[in-house]
């Protein structure tokens, strides 16, 4: 089976979660072709692909226009095909800001007009030393406030692997002879 991986990161942690994707799935015997919408010069080839899985961060509340661009012009390539959205946030790390990180998800949905078959909120990271002054204002005050995390602590990855290549196995798998 060939899996086609999609993805856009600003600050790194989406590529290391779209390579740990890409790492899993090799693992299983799938054929991977990973895409950074990025680097994109040419189009993206669609042919043989089985599965996609599409992968981007939030921002100030919302995932690429880039990216949501690129999933509105392939809509319907897209869904002739089984596909698995990531949305990658720290909104997902925290059990009590599960439905803001939802909403950014259903709010992509709406944009795009794509629907799906497995939505996967995934934790990303915070990387303070790499912020400059807006962004450490708008992580401390508006994406960290009232969360228990002092963005002095440092470097963190709140990244669950081990859920995340759970989901992905169990999509993989879905729909396959191999169960
Ligand atoms: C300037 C800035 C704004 C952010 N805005 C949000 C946000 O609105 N909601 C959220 O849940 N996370 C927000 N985050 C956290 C990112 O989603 C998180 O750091 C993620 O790991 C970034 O992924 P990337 O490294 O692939 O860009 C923001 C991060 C920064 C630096």
């Amino acid at each position: 089976m060939t899996i086609l991986i999609i993805f856009e990161t600003v600050e790194g942690q989406t590529r290391k979660i779209s390579r740990f994707v890409e790492n899993e799935s090799r693992k299983s015997g799938q054929d991977v072709v990973l895409v950074d919408t990025a680097n994109k010069t040419t189009p993206v080839s669609f042919a043989g692909v089985d599965k996609v899985i599409l992968a981007a961060p939030v921002h100030e509340r919302r995932h690429p226009k880039k990216f949501e661009t690129f999933i509105a012009d392939n809509l319907y390539k897209l869904e002739s095909r089984e596909t698995m959205l990531i949305s990658v946030s720290l909104k997902a790390a925290f059990p009590e800001c599960l439905e803001e990180a939802r909403d950014f998800l259903i709010e992509m949905e709406m944009r795009t007009g794509l629907t799906p078959d497995v939505e996967a909120l995934v934790a990303g990271a915070v990387r303070p030393s790499s912020y400059d002054y807006f962004a450490t204002h708008i992580m401390r005050h508006v994406v960290l406030r009232g969360r228990n995390y002092d963005l002095d602590e440092g470097e963190h990855e709140f990244t669950d692997w081990k859920a995340l290549a759970t989901k992905l196995s169990k999509f993989l798998t879905a729909g396959t002879s191999s169960g």
